[in-house]
């Protein structure tokens, strides 16, 4: 998430608001020291009228949920009290345009330093509005470039873990080949990129790697899903080898920050034609559509 330094947001930190320069944890806190503790990234789109929306809301909070309870955090909010917090963060920072909502909790703050879990800790909890620029119709119009490389991560990749050691390694290998994304392969299958599930089309079907511990099951993967379905475009969600990767007809990525984009070189190669694909370009379309459906819904709370 890129801010500039000038940005300095009203953030929510266990039960207190601040400025986001000002908010400060103990050294001690489980996140720091372990990377113990779990994230989310919520796309806020802005409104014609009224205060920007939570997109997805209820799914990014499913999984916060899921990833909680896989290690073991008890979920400091329910449902209805994540939306009181992320409703006043947006509050707190009017602005133009779409940002995002970044969630984090970790195990706490513990009183000295040891793997195991501390007895009678209280998690950590930080709400912050971030930036949030999509990639631009020229970008879109060019299509990404993308490098691959081994994954090396551990096998709970479903779990939306701040240990993003691997993730972050991942994402400077592509930034030093002027590249978006790294698209990983273990024992030669695709699993995802360093912050984004990878999707690629082969005669007209859409293909997705199996949803499990080696990925990070996205808020837009079955999303997509929907949409290619409604689009009539062919889904199947199987083992993807490096073969058919490097020959897919199409390749894109999605995620919360980039919606869904096409990848249009790998490795210094062209992908099909080198330029984004009519699968990409429907399914772009029926992301925007979907947008435009889940806001028309909340319209009457935004008012
Ligand atoms: N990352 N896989 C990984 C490893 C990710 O980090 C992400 C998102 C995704 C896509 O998930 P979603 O569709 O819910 O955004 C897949 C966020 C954007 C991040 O870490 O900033």
């Amino acid at each position: 998430m890129s801010q500039s330094d000038d940005f300095d947001p009203t953030v929510y930190l266990n039960g207190a608001w601040g400025p986001l320069s000002e908010a400060r944890i103990p050294v001690l806190d489980r996140g720091f020291i372990f990377g113990d503790g779990v994230y989310e990234v919520v796309p806020l789109y802005a409104q014609a009228a009224g205060p920007r929306l939570p997109f997805r809301l209820k799914q990014h909070l499913a999984r916060l949920e899921r990833s909680l309870g896989k290690i073991r955090i008890g979920n400091p909010f329910d449902g209805a009290g994540w939306r009181a917090l992320i409703d006043r963060v947006v509050a707190e920072n009017p602005g133009e345009g779409d940002a995002l909502v970044y969630i984090q909790v970790t195990r706490g703050v513990a009183k000295r330093r040891g793997h195991a879990f501390p007895a009678g800790i209280t998690p950590t909890v930080f709400v912050m509005l971030g930036k949030l620029a999509f990639p631009s119709p020229a970008e879109r119009a060019q299509g990404a470039v993308a490098v691959t490389a081994e994954d090396k991560r551990w096998l709970h990749c479903d779990i939306k873990s701040t240990s993003l050691l691997g993730n972050v390694l991942m994402a400077q290998h592509a930034a030093e080949h002027d590249a978006l994304e790294t698209i990983q392969l273990r024992d030669g299958l695709l699993t995802e990129g360093s912050s984004s599930n990878v999707w690629i089309v082969k005669q007209g079907v859409l293909l997705g790697a199996p949803r499990g511990p080696r990925i990070l099951e996205g808020i837009r993967y079955s999303l997509i899903e929907t949409l290619a379905q409604d689009a009539g475009i062919a889904f199947e969600e199987r083992d993807i080898s490096e073969a058919e990767l490097r020959s897919a007809d199409e390749i894109m990525i999605s995620s919360a920050t980039k919606e869904v984009m096409p990848v249009t070189t790998l490795d210094g190669a062209r992908v099909g034609d080198g330029r984004p694909g009519p699968v990409y370009a429907a399914l772009y379309e029926a992301y925007q559509r979907a947008k435009t459906r889940e806001f028309a819904d909340e319209a009457p709370r935004a008012k």
